[in-house]
């Protein structure tokens, strides 16, 4: 996820492009750059870092140019660097191009372009799109004044995955065209000039009159006058609408927090974590890793290390990969696994979970597991993160930042991640059935639109929240997978309400636990896995008769014993499930925090990375 800025009007347009970056830091800080058009060329100016550093590139400060685009980058392909940062150029230098969101095929693009000619200075999924819209505008033979417009649309109609892109060009020093698909994009409008952006925040302060885009729009702007036209380059109309946000409430796109706001992330994030890694009738596909099936065929067993959610999410992913590649994974905390000499050599396969790829001991755990020989496998949030310099392979989720101390989106894409990474094992293995594969892969492809069906229950997770929020005391139960997002659930209970908690694993409650469970306390009950229903509600009944008000999220039909609250969740495979049954372990966390007037985002004594011991 990163930031996108652009402005064309009769200011200098430098200093208010490098504003409106600043409030979209947020949305991404590992590099950022400036095109502006100045005298019919186009300057570019970028580099690896934070945006304030742009201010110390020679030239910056001499930019005269009225109409520009700006981009802060979270990277998803290319490691932060100057080459990979954004604006991009065509090979001529006769367009730049900022760009967020995800293209799937831009492989193909690349191959393509290069086939006709045009050469790469990036490792960016961006810098096809400026050839391709130069490969376009070469084509056209009609020099009229829409020849820029049909050479975007043109281009755009190539391009598969996400895109909210921004574009200039020399030959046209009067205009921009921007585009969206699946990433946001908003103009806001100002006396003779345009301000467009990411969202709201960063154009605030300019103006509070907006044309919000839908996907497949494209626009042709100009300081005075603006032309819509729909994926099919048919003139369509837009009501401008006016927004009274105030700047902070903007910053978390009108949510009150950022963790609620990457709870309502997951949709996207999971579905940009999938992203081209399964298509229909192809194998798994992971182009930044190649394991071999001899290599894959001498493993013993698989090691999960982590920290925190991280592990959590190893936790859950446990069940699928040992069902779908018959190997033993055994699941570890970082710093545990570091200071026990663990028992593993070349025939382990070690993969460390991470969302911020900073994580002192989950770094300090795959050297150890490196100096034993092992392979190292790592999952990180954060492209170029410490982890990644030490990983022999590395595969990352697509959350985008997560800056809320709670991980929440993180966490279903890891688990999300893991899920694929077993299948596309499976596949080089040949150790699950194409029909078992099959269908996960489908079941995985439904994700995001489940959870969109579970976020609108959130008045009734909110309901039960008002109910116990004053609890110091509040249990967690699952079996199975339902039992290793039960600790996930009860780690953001504890995180972010300071409330005490703990998970058990339901069929542990009589060799001890049952001893806690008296009058008026609240037990969380998980129970998807159908063949372990009827030995949960059992373990539920158990702690009812005993006095305790219970929660129960459920994708099975069962009857209703005298539950307090029941919140049915869509059915999926089970070995998937916590990819569902954690998000209302997520709003009911975040609720609770809310009722107690705490704060949510930074909680106390946490930091969002661990980087020391
Ligand atoms: C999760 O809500 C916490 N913030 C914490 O447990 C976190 O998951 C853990 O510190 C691991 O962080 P990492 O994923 O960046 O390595």
């Amino acid at each position: 996820m990163c930031g996108i800025v652009g402005y064309i009007g009769h200011q200098k347009a430098c200093p208010i492009l490098i504003d409106g970056l600043l409030k979209l830091e947020y949305r991404g800080y590992d590099s950022a750059g400036v095109s502006t058009i100045e005298n019919n060329y186009i300057s570019n100016m970028k580099d690896m870092g934070r945006v304030k550093n742009l201010y110390n590139l020679d030239g910056i400060n001499d930019l005269e140019g009225s109409i520009g685009i700006a981009h802060t980058r979270w990277a998803t392909h290319g490691k932060p660097s100057k080459e990979n940062s954004h604006p991009h150029m065509d090979n001529s230098n006769t367009f730049s191009v900022v760009h967020n969101g995800i293209i799937e095929n831009y492989q193909e693009l690349r191959s393509f372009l290069t086939s006709n000619g045009y050469t790469f200075k990036s490792a960016t999924d961006t810098e096809v799109i400026p050839n391709l819209v130069h490969y376009y505008f070469n084509k056209d033979v009609n020099n009229d004044n829409k020849k820029f417009l049909r050479a975007v649309h043109s281009a755009c109609m190539d391009l598969k995955g996400s895109y909210a892109i921004e574009i200039i060009c020399s030959e046209f020093p009067d205009c921009m065209i921007v585009a969206r698909k699946d990433s946001p994009l908003v103009i806001g409008v100002g006396e003779k000039e345009k301000f467009i952006s990411s969202d709201i925040p960063a154009i605030l302060s300019f103006t509070k009159n907006f044309y919000l885009l839908n996907d497949g729009d494209i626009v042709q702007l100009h300081t005075d006058s603006i032309y819509f036209y729909d994926k099919n380059l048919t003139p369509i109309s837009k009501d401008l609408k006016n927004i009274e946000w105030d700047a902070s409430a903007a910053e978390k796109d009108g949510y009150e927090d950022y963790m609620l706001k990457e709870i309502y992330e997951q949709p996207r994030s999971v579905r940009e974590t999938i992203g081209s890694t399964i298509k229909a009738g192809s194998l798994v596909n992971f182009s930044e890793i190649n394991i071999s099936k001899e290599y894959l065929s001498n493993i013993n067993n698989i090691y999960i290390v982590a920290c925190g959610t991280a592990m959590y999410a190893g936790l859950s992913a446990k069940s699928l990969i040992e069902n779908l590649c018959k190997l033993p994974v055994c699941i570890d905390i970082a710093s545990e696994f570091r200071y026990r000499n663990p028992i593993i050599d070349e025939k382990t396969l070690c993969i460390y979970v991470t969302q911020s790829g900073e994580t002192a001991d989950t770094i300090a755990a795959l050297k150890l597991a490196k100096s034993k020989g092992a392979k190292t496998l790592a999952i990180s949030n954060v492209i170029g993160s410490s982890i990644t310099r030490e990983a022999d392979y590395t595969i990352y989720t697509h959350a985008g930042p997560e800056i809320a101390v709670a991980s929440t989106k993180a966490f279903t894409a890891q688990v999300t991640l893991l899920s694929v990474l077993a299948i596309y094992f499976a596949e080089i293995l040949g150790s699950a059935s194409n029909e078992r594969i099959n269908t996960l892969k489908t079941e995985i492809l439904s994700l995001p639109s489940k959870i969109e069906q579970i976020l609108e229950l959130s008045e009734e997770v909110k309901s039960f929240a008002h109910k116990v929020y004053t609890e110091h005391d509040i249990f967690f139960l699952g079996r199975g997978t339902d039992y290793a997002v039960s600790m996930e659930g009860s780690l953001k209970l504890k995180e972010i309400s300071y409330i005490h908690s703990e998970a058990y694993a339901a069929g542990e409650l009589k060799h001890g636990p049952i001893a806690l469970i008296e009058n008026g306390i609240t037990v969380i009950g998980i129970i998807t896995s159908p063949n372990l229903v009827e030995k949960t509600v059992s373990n539920i009944q158990e702690v009812i008769t005993r006095g305790a008000k219970t929660f129960i999220i459920t994708s099975e039909d069962i009857e209703n014993h005298n539950y307090d609250k029941v919140i049915k969740i869509p059915k999926t495979d089970s070995m998937l499930s916590p990819i569902l049954s954690v998000i209302p372990l997520q709003l009911f966390a975040y609720y609770i925090s809310k009722e107690k007037g705490l704060d949510v985002d930074k909680p106390r004594n946490l930091a969002k990375s661990v980087t020391v011991e």
